[in-house]
């Protein structure tokens, strides 16, 4: 019996002729298909500015400094996400506070109402799972409040709210091309979209040691650059995604008309033309049926088996930890089903039948 693996990365002729040009071409690093690429995302998430960087951590660490970020300030944010979400606040001493969830997973937003201090900054909102949050009333807030929002997008590349596309309606809109996402560069890789002109230029210029011209710098900078062959091959994928995307819906209709009544099939809001980066289901005896499934050759996953806020890592930034019921009841029943761009209904009802088969529903 074949595996059916969890995700699946894209590859064609298209893809390797794609890098072969990059290599030929004897430009490596920020060159003409980096800035192609940067113009295509722009003009498909529907914002001014893209700046493409070496990975969502690195380029959203180098926005927070231009935020200027720092000690005493406090960001909302989800604690069921994954860790690199408040990494780069961490970094320059700020303190993320963590939000519960509710039936979407996506972050509550009364509980991130009722978080807001003196003290906070700013909000970043996940769009987890490829669902996007209710984007109206997360900006109303941080309005109301002078916030900024960052809208966390790593996992909903072409998600729409309300048929606006998510990562164009925050101040910030943070990307990743890691290769189990829904847009791929088959390497690390991650952008920040943007309407705001003038953080996009220091934002390029703060990745490329601060310089302007090849030897005038004008502030002290880093090194998170973007590759030609991930550019290259990033632009073939980017012509495929919304197709991969709709397949991705089509298996998730499969999914949830098979497995309605069996176990808690995603939750989606009117607003949402989700982009299932994750299907994740809530399973009773979870840890059993990924057992059985793995047994039939089904690859599953747990995203995320511990939640921000219990980490070791962040517990000791704090005076207390949070109690956060809803998010601490998701992660032990939460299961991640086979999901891809490229995957069929028959593979799906393979799925649905092992299923099924466990709870002796079949
Ligand atoms: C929600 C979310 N935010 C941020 C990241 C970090 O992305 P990267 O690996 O490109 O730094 C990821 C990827 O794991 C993610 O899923």
């Amino acid at each position: 019996m074949s595996k059916i693996p969890l995700s699946k990365c894209f590859v064609n002729a298209e893809v390797e002729e794609a890098a072969l040009r990059a290599i030929r071409s004897g430009q490596y690093i920020l060159g003409k298909e980096s800035a192609a690429f940067e113009a295509e995302l722009a003009a498909h998430t529907g914002t001014a500015q893209c700046v493409l960087g070496s990975s969502w951590t690195m380029i959203t660490y180098l926005l927070h400094q231009l935020q200027g970020i720092g000690p005493g300030d406090e960001i909302i944010a989800p604690s069921h996400t994954a860790f690199p979400t408040m990494e780069p606040l961490v970094h320059l001493g700020a303190r993320p506070v963590f939000a519960d969830i509710d039936d979407t997973f996506g972050m509550d937003l009364h509980h991130v109402e009722s978080l807001i201090t003196p003290r906070t900054v700013g909000i970043i909102g996940v769009h987890l799972y490829g669902h996007p949050l209710d984007n109206d009333r997360l900006l109303a807030i941080a309005q109301q409040h002078k916030l900024w929002v960052i809208e966390d997008c790593a996992q909903a590349q072409g998600a729409k709210y309300k048929g606006r596309t998510v990562g164009s309606m925050g101040d910030f809109g943070a990307f990743s091309f890691f290769p189990s996402k829904n847009l791929t560069v088959l390497g690390d890789g991650g952008c920040i979209t943007t309407h705001k002109t003038d953080y996009a230029d220091r934002l390029r210029m703060l990745r490329n040691h601060g310089r302007q011209g090849k030897y005038d710098h004008e502030f002290t900078g880093y090194n998170v650059r973007f590759n030609e062959i991930n550019a290259a091959i990033g632009r073939v994928m980017l012509k495929h995604l919304d197709a991969f995307n709709a397949n991705r819906r089509t298996i998730a209709a499969r999914y949830t008309k098979r497995l309605a009544g069996i176990v808690q099939t995603p939750i989606v809001r009117d607003w949402a033309t989700p982009v299932y980066h994750m299907y994740v289901i809530r399973a009773e005896r979870r840890d059993d049926l990924q057992k059985f499934l793995k047994e039939k050759h089904i690859e599953t996953g747990v995203h995320y088996p511990k939640p921000n806020h219990q980490q070791p890592a962040v517990v000791g930034l704090f005076p207390y930890i949070p109690k956060l019921p809803h998010t601490e009841q998701a992660v032990k029943e939460i299961l991640s089903l086979p999901i891809h761009g490229e995957m069929t209904l028959d593979a799906a009802d393979r799925v649905a039948d092992a299923i099924a088969e466990f709870y002796g529903k079949k």
